[in-house]
C-alpha cells in the first residue's frame, strides 16, 4: 500500500468551481484498487466544515497567519478527509476564491499558504499514526508544500508530486509578504520562487516538487512552449525529465447515460428542447457547459453562431463568468429563437444538456484536459473541439481517414480561430445529413473508454516511484 495525501482547494461533492473538484473527488476511489490509500486535505470552507461536522480534531497547528488552525478529521463514504479548520481564513460566504467585489480575496496568498503548510505538517509529523509517503499537490493552492516540507526537514522522507490543472493560475504574491508567509529567504531567487519580482506559489511547486504532472500528454508538451507556458515554460523545460501528462477520467457510474440507443437519446433531446424553450427541429442541437472565460474560446462561437443557425442547428448554453460573454450570449438568445442561454451554475441542467444534446462544443484556446468532452463521448453527444491539450488526446476527428477507418468520435479544428471553428461546424452539419455515418460515430463515442482505470494505474506507479521510505 502506498499512503498518499491529496491536497486540493476544491473537491466534489462539497465545493466545485471547475474540473479540479471532480478530479480530487474521484481519485481516492479510483486508486483504492491500485494499492494506494489516498486521504484528502481540504480547506475548511463552510460547506466542507458542514460535511465533517463533529469530526475529531487530530492536529493543532497553533497560530497560522493570524488565527488558530487545527485539522479536523471526517469521512465521506469510504474516504478519509482532513479539513483545515481555520475560521479566520476559510469561514466566509460566497466564492471560495473571490470576495464580494469579484476580485481575489486579498489574503489568498495566506489562505493557501496555510493549506500548503498543513500538508507539509502532516507529511513531516504524521497524523493519527498515519504518515503519508507521498504528497499529491494540486495547482498553486497546494504548491508551496515542498518548500515548507524542506524547511521542516522532511523532504528526504516524503515524496512530492505537483499536478498542474491550469497554468493560468499561478498564485502570485508581493515579495514583501515573504516573511509573513513564513517562506525561507533562501528560496527567493530566480531558480526558486521568485517570478518577475513577485512570489509565485506555483513556481515553488515546479522547482520544489520531486515530480510534476499535468492532466494530458499534449498539454504536457504544450506547457514547455512560450505560447502555453505563460512565463513558466523555461522552468518546465528545465524539468522536462520529471514532467508527465496523465489524462483525467470521469466517474463513469455517476455519468451513465439514461439510454442505450439513439432512439432513447432522441427522447431526451425532445424533452430538453421543450424544457429550455427551443422549437422542435430536425437539425443538430449543440450544447455548451462551461466557465465563460477567455480560455474557453466562446467569443469565437458568438462570432460564428449565424453559420450554425443557418445550417439548421441550435445552441443551448449553460455557463457563467466574464460579463462580456454573459451579455453576448444573452443577447444572442434574445435575437435568435434557436439559441437558449442559462447564466449560472446548475448541476442538474448540465446533465440534462449532456443527455439531450447532439453535439457538445468546446472551442478552447487551451485546455489542460477538459471533462465535458468526456461526458459528451460517454453520452454519444459528439464533441466538437479545438485541437489542443486534452481535447486533442481524447477525441478522434471525423477526418476522411477517421471516417474511412470507422473510428471517428467527434470533430476537431486548428488553429483556434473563428474561421476554423466555422469550418468544423459546417463539416459537422454536413455529416448530420448522413444519419448512418452519424450513428456510427455515436456508437464509437459511447464505446470510447473515459473512466479512470488506465490513469489510476499510471498514478499508482508514479507514487510508488516517489516513495522514499517503506
Ligand atoms: P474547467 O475545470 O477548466 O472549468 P473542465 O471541463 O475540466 O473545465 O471541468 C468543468 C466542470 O465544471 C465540468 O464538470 C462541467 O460540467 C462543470 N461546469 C462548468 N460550468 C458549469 C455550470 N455553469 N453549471 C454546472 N456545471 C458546470
Ligand atoms: C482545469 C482545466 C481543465 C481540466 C481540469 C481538471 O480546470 O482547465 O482542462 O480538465 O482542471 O484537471
Amino acid at each position: 500500500m502506498t499512503r498518499v495525501l491529496s491536497v486540493a482547494s476544491e473537491c466534489v461533492p462539497m465545493v466545485k468551481t471547475g474540473g479540479l473538484a471532480d478530479v480530487a473527488g474521484a481519485l481516492p476511489a479510483a486508486l483504492a484498487g491500485c494499492g494506494v490509500e489516498m486521504r484528502t486535505l481540504l480547506p475548511g470552507y463552510p460547506a466542507v466544515q458542514a460535511a465533517v461536522a463533529g469530526g475529531a480534531i487530530v492536529a493543532d497547528l497553533g497560530d497560522l497567519f493570524g488565527g488558530p488552525a487545527r485539522v479536523r478529521r471526517g469521512t465521506l463514504g469510504q474516504q478519509v478527509l482532513y479539513v483545515l479548520d481555520a475560521p479566520h481564513l476559510f469561514d466566509r460566504e460566497g466564492s471560495i476564491y473571490l470576495g464580494p467585489t469579484g476580485n481575489d480575496w486579498p489574503d489568498n496568498p495566506e489562505r493557501f499558504a496555510a493549506l500548503s503548510r498543513a500538508a507539509a505538517h502532516i507529511g513531516a509529523h504524521g497524523i493519527e499514526g498515519w504518515t503519508p509517503q507521498v504528497l499529491h499537490l494540486h495547482d498553486w493552492q497546494a504548491a508551496l508544500a515542498p518548500v515548507y516540507l524542506q524547511d521542516m526537514g522532511a523532504a528526504e522522507r516524503v515524496g512530492t508530486l505537483l499536478t498542474i490543472h491550469n497554468i493560468a493560475f499561478q498564485g502570485l504574491a508581493p515579495a514583501d509578504r515573504l516573511d509573513a508567509l513564513r517562506l525561507p529567504r533562501s528560496w527567493y531567487n530566480p531558480g526558486g520562487i521568485e517570478y518577475y519580482g513577485q512570489i509565485s506559489a506555483l513556481k515553488a511547486g515546479l522547482v520544489g516538487a520531486d515530480k510534476i504532472s499535468t492532466v494530458s500528454p499534449t498539454y504536457a508538451s504544450e506547457l514547455m512552449t512560450p505560447e502555453f507556458g505563460l512565463g513558466l515554460d523555461g522552468v518546465l523545460r528545465d524539468r522536462q525529465a520529471d514532467l508527465v501528462g496523465i489524462l483525467n477520467g470521469i466517474d463513469v457510474e455517476s455519468w451513465t447515460p439514461p439510454y442505450k440507443t439513439p432512439r432513447g437519446k432522441a427522447a431526451h433531446t425532445r424533452a430538453l428542447r421543450a424544457d429550455i424553450g427551443l422549437p422542435d427541429s430536425d437539425g443538430p442541437l449543440c450544447v455548451v457547459i462551461s466557465r465563460l472565460t477567455q480560455q474557453k474560446g466562446l467569443d469565437l462561437l458568438l462570432n460564428v453562431l449565424p453559420t450554425l443557425l443557418d445550417a439548421g442547428g441550435q445552441l443551448a448554453l449553460l455557463g457563467s463568468g466574464e460579463a462580456r460573454l454573459e451579455s453576448g450570449f444573452r443577447d444572442a438568445a434574445e435575437r435568435h429563437p434557436g439559441v437558449a442561454v442559462r447564466i449560472g451554475y446548475d448541476e442538474a441542467l448540465a446533465r440534462q444538456l449532456i443527455a439531450g444534446g447532439d453535439v457538445i462544443l468546446v472551442p478552447s484556446r487551451f485546455e489542460p484536459c477538459g471533462l465535458t468532452q468526456l461526458y459528451g463521448l460517454r453520452y454519444g453527444t459528439l464533441p466538437l473541439v479545438a485541437l489542443t491539450g486534452g481535447l486533442a488526446d481524447t477525441v478522434i476527428n471525423a477526418s476522411p481517414a477517421g471516417l474511412a477507418a470507422g473510428v471517428a468520435t467527434g470533430f476537431q479544428f486548428t488553429p483556434v480561430t473563428a474561421n476554423c471553428l466555422r469550418g468544423a461546424i459546417m463539416r459537422m452539419c454536413a455529416l448530420w445529413q448522413s444519419p448512418k455515418d452519424w450513428q456510427k460515430m455515436v456508437k464509437n463515442a459511447m464505446a470510447h473508454p473515459v473512466g479512470w482505470d488506465q490513469s489510476a494505474r499510471t498514478y499508482a506507479a508514479l507514487y510508488e516511484s516517489l516513495k522514499k521510505v517503506p
